[in-house]
């Protein structure tokens, strides 16, 4: 548990609730990349830094990363997290900004700096990783593990075929996947048939906004209006949880179940740009690419509601 962890990200509201998942349970963050996805960098950015400061970790280092895909047009989903990416809590002015260092120089630094190996957490679409393993493959050797929110066995939800972030950047998703394989780096993809389980329901929210103290009220104000237009989109009971499952996995492993897989992203067909395409009986058990097959959601709320009460 105390490998450190880069999380990259592009916060939106799921990506949000990660970072204070992660805070809450004292899990060491060594540094936060951010990306364009959800919504622009120029507000992916300061909004990391925004929750940083929320969860009074300003120590935390927050980088800005690539304000666009490797070779697509940005696609963005402020219909889900609102035009600010953040929508339904208010921030206060951020002070400066620390540091200028660009989010791939310090994956890159620190991969091959750093004195123990790093475990990252892939929270949006894959560009900064990818332009990272691009310019350097070595830093491969420095990954103890990677875990990706992303892809689909079955609907996508950003078009029929692709879930977001594989959509955003299929290319980048493949120069990752491509690189882990070869590198045997322990992959876990964790994918929206996953996600869709781990359900922000109207009972789970209550129990969220009755914990009381200032970053669990924040959380239940952004979860408030992402819940809705994911209800409003899919008829479930409630907005998923997507990118919180990411660090929930790497703290408590014990809430999932994975299976190896083979797997491959689609970055030509012109309705089907961004699938997984995912060989489900196809890989062996030595592979290193795991997909997730089940979790404990009931599990997940609680250990979010441990995370979001330890603030006061
Ligand atoms: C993914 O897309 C984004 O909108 C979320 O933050 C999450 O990372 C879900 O498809
Ligand atoms: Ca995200």
């Amino acid at each position: 548990m105390t490998t450190p962890i880069i999380v990259d990200c592009d916060p939106g509201v799921d990506d949000a609730i990660a970072l204070l998942l992660a805070f809450g349970l004292d899990m060491p963050i060594a540094g936060v990349t951010t990306v364009a996805g959800n919504v622009p960098l120029s507000l992916t950015y300061p909004n990391a830094r925004k929750i940083c400061e929320l969860a009074n970790r300003s120590d935390v280092p927050v980088f800005a990363g690539c304000p666009r895909p490797l070779i697509k047009p940005l696609a963005t989903a402020e219909d889900v997290h609102g035009v600010s990416g953040l929508q339904g809590a208010d921030f206060p002015e951020l002070p400066p900004a620390k540091n200028k260092q660009h989010s791939v120089d310090f994956l890159i630094q620190q991969l091959l700096s750093a004195p123990e190996p790093i475990r990252i957490a892939a929270l949006g679409p894959l560009t900064n990783l990818a332009v990272a393993l691009i310019q350097r493959p070595q830093i491969a050797e420095n990954i103890e593990q990677l875990v990706i929110m992303g892809g689909a066995m079955g609907q996508g939800n950003i078009t029929p075929a692709a879930e977001f972030n594989m959509y955003v950047d299929p290319h980048a998703a493949h120069v990752v996947l491509d690189a882990v394989l070869e590198a045997g780096i322990p992959t876990t993809l964790i994918t929206l048939d996953i996600t869709h389980q781990v359900l922000t329901t109207p009972k789970r929210l209550a129990q969220i906004k009755a914990i009381g103290n200032p970053v669990s009220t924040a959380a239940a104000g952004m979860l408030s209006f992402y819940g809705q237009s994911d209800v409003a989109r899919y008829g479930l009971p409630g907005g998923p949880l997507h990118d919180p499952c990411v660090l929930a996995y790497l703290h408590s492993p014990h809430l999932f179940t994975t299976r190896p897989v083979a797997i491959a992203v689609e970055t030509t067909g012109e309705h089907t740009i961004g699938q997984t395409v995912v060989d489900w009986h196809g890989g062996s058990e030595s592979s290193t690419i795991h997909m997730a097959e089940t979790v404990d959601a009931d599990g997940f709320y609680s250990l979010l509601g441990q995370a979001l009460a330890s603030f006061s």
